[in-house]
């Protein structure tokens, strides 16, 4: 999606905001573009493609300016092109805007301003926003230092959707305005500069220091100081957050892709989700949560909502909650729950799941189980993401900036907090055995251990991905809590190799998709559960019958050996098996991809955090 960056401070901007720029192109964008305060006015240099290809826009080494705005577009409204690109200037060229989201009644406000004389050159929704500035800019009698602002806030009431904005003006050429609404937007606080950014690792380079803004607050940025609005335009006082990621977690280290290097950081990424909320002989730490016994047992349901692999991840954790908590627990994909009207009341607890915590759809499913009166849960890997400002509980996965569209260590660090999680209700509902929760613990604690033992399988996938990469078709197959596992590793497959895939329960396979098995197509199967491994090797046995290649992800010893390639895991409690066997699949979708010469880490049409609808 979109992506903004924004610098104000004594260097020239120029060179910062493309900088910001390219650390920002994981979230997938077509056109980019960067705008600045200059001594005859505000510039515009922008045009579809990468944003690289700034630097060879003629003028752009002779901008000077210390304030600057800049964007990634990924389009919406128009086709990439240069005209479509952002930034937008108002008819007048006294205003310069980038801005993230969608404007829903961008028609209205388009023919509102056509009437009142003015012109447009883009097909965007986001070419009304100067324009309404200006607009409320000429109309305003009083001239004072809070014009301008009294201008953007006017036409922020008038848009309706969802935005983060950045505005710079001719009418003050010191100071930067910005406002967000349901799309995510940072400050960075430096010394004598400020950044704006649409997530923290793209600046993380320069500060850590953040603020973080909340819907409908504005903030007017000079070099060294910062002043944040309401939408009544009342002062607000803001805390500044300390973020404790490094700017070398948002770098490559030496691996080819971030994807790679996110899949082999797994073992460490894990360490930190259990950090301290595991201790040794005694109950399970959440000191965000400290739910009673009674909340607990008020609790008759529990939704797990999220999108894509998030959601994946809450299919696994269903399994755990249910089995030791005895709770019900259903897992929903984020834009069916908002719109399907789901049962819920004060006796539900919702928990959301978002890596980004900026995706839009999980957002609004989150403000809709808090408008019937659910306790709502976000589990996060970003400190003070949207979600976690709108959620009556956090807890963060701490598995560090992921920057690869297709996700990898979030997703474990995501099962190994939901496993944790149904512990940690377990023991205040005392709903299993000490025994049980004991074996839980020091299987959990194991993990990352497994996890490098899995991770020396990438050879041997390798191999194997060397001999598929043109398949046309892959299915994924398995039982119980494997058919997750197939769930996701069939995204990941789509994602980044583009080849088509499907998972399938495997018990389901003869009740419609056998038919689509032929000579030679791959089925790679998943099993982890002892008393399904009869059930599993049946259905491998169907589709090898019908001329299939095999590949099987086991930590259990199999009876045939007809299976093509098997590759063994190491073992563990079954409901934490996803979090293992779920690598060598990482791995094969990563190798096949690079064997097509893909872009791994920006697969197409994809972004990293889907901040609209
Ligand atoms: C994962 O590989 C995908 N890129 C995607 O499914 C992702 O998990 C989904 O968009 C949810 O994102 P979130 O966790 O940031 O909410």
């Amino acid at each position: 999606m979109c992506g903004i960056i924004g610098y104000i401070g004594t260097k020239k901007a120029s060179p910062i905001l493309i900088s910001g720029l390219l650390r920002l192109e994981y979230r997938g964008y077509d056109s980019a573009g960067i705008s600045t305060v200059e001594k005859d006015g505000l510039s515009i240099m922008k045009d579809k493609g990468r944003v690289k290809n700034l630097y060879n826009l003629k003028g752009i080494d002779d901008l000077q300016g210390t304030i600057g705005i800049a964007h990634t577009r990924w389009a919406t409204h128009g086709k990439p092109s240069k005209e479509n690109s952002h930034p937008h200037l108002d008819n007048s060229q006294s205003f310069s805007v980038v801005h993230n989201g969608i404007i829903e009644n961008y028609h209205d406000l388009r023919t509102f301003l056509i009437n009142n004389g003015y012109t447009f050159y883009s097909q965007t929704d986001t070419e009304v926003i100067p324009n309404l500035i200006h607009y409320y800019y000429s109309k305003d009698t009083k001239d004072d230092e809070l014009k301008v602002l009294r201008a953007v806030q006017s036409a922020c009431k008038d848009l309706k959707g969802s935005y983060a904005i950045e505005v710079i003006s001719k009418y003050m050429p010191n100071n930067m305005i910005v406002v967000r609404k349901d799309s995510p937007l940072v400050i960075g606080k430096g010394d004598e500069e400020n950044y704006i950014s649409s997530d923290i690792p793209a600046i993380l380079s320069f500060t850590t220091k953040f603020y973080l803004l909340n819907d409908n607050e504005f903030a007017v940025l000079s070099k060294d100081n910062i002043e944040f609005y309401d939408i009544s335009l009342n002062k607000v006082q803001k805390d500044l957050k300390n973020i404790d990621w490094n700017a070398s977690a948002a770098d490559k280290n030496g691996y080819e892709d971030y994807m790679l290097k996110e899949i082999f950081e797994q073992p460490n990424a894990i360490r930190e989700t259990i950090g301290s909320r595991l201790p040794e002989n005694e109950p399970c730490n959440f000191e965000d949560l400290n739910f009673t016994k009674e909340f607990l047992s008020s609790i008759n349901k529990i939704y797990i909502v999220a999108c894509g692999t998030a959601m994946h991840a809450g299919l696994t954790g269903k399994i755990t909650i249910e089995q030791l908590c005895n709770i019900p627990v259903t897992v929903d994909i984020a834009s069916e729950f908002r719109y399907r009207n789901p049962i819920v009341d004060k006796n539900t607890l919702c928990i959301y799941i978002s890596q980004s915590g900026e995706t839009a759809d999980t957002i609004a499913a989150l403000k809709l189980a808090k408008s019937k009166c659910a306790t709502t849960l976000a589990i996060s890997n970003v400190i003070g993401s949207s979600i976690t400002r709108e959620a009556d509980y956090t807890i963060y996965t701490h598995a560090g900036p992921e920057i690869a569209v297709a996700s990898t260590k979030a997703y474990t660090s995501q099962v190994i907090l939901l496993n944790i999680l149904a512990v940690y209700f377990a023991e205040v509902l005392q709903s299993t055995s000490s025994e049980n929760i004991k074996n839980m613990k020091k299987s959990i604690l194991e993990l990352p251990y497994k996890i490098e033992d899995a991770l020396k399988t990438s050879d041997a996938i390798k191999n194997f991905a060397n001999k598929i990469y043109n398949e046309k078709d892959v299915f994924f197959l398995g039982r119980g809590i494997d058919y997750n596992t197939a769930l996701e590793g069939s995204l990941k497959l789509k994602e980044i190799s583009y080849i088509h895939s499907e998972a399938y329960a495997a018990g389901e396979l003869k009740h419609g998709p056998i038919a689509l098995v032929e000579n030679g197509i791959t089925v790679i199967s998943i099993i982890t559960d002892k008393n399904l491994v009869e059930k599993t090797i049946s259905n491998i046995q169907e589709v090898i019958t019908r001329g299939a290649k095999t590949l099987v992800v086991t930590n259990q010893a199999l009876p045939s050996n007809n299976i093509d390639v098997v590759i063994d895991v190491p073992d563990t409690c079954v409901y934490l098996s996803p979090i293992v066997s779920i690598v060598p699949l990482q791995l094969l979708s990563y190798y096949i991809s690079k064997e097509k010469g893909l872009d791994v880490d920006k697969p197409r049409n994809l972004a990293k955090s889907v901040t609209v609808e």
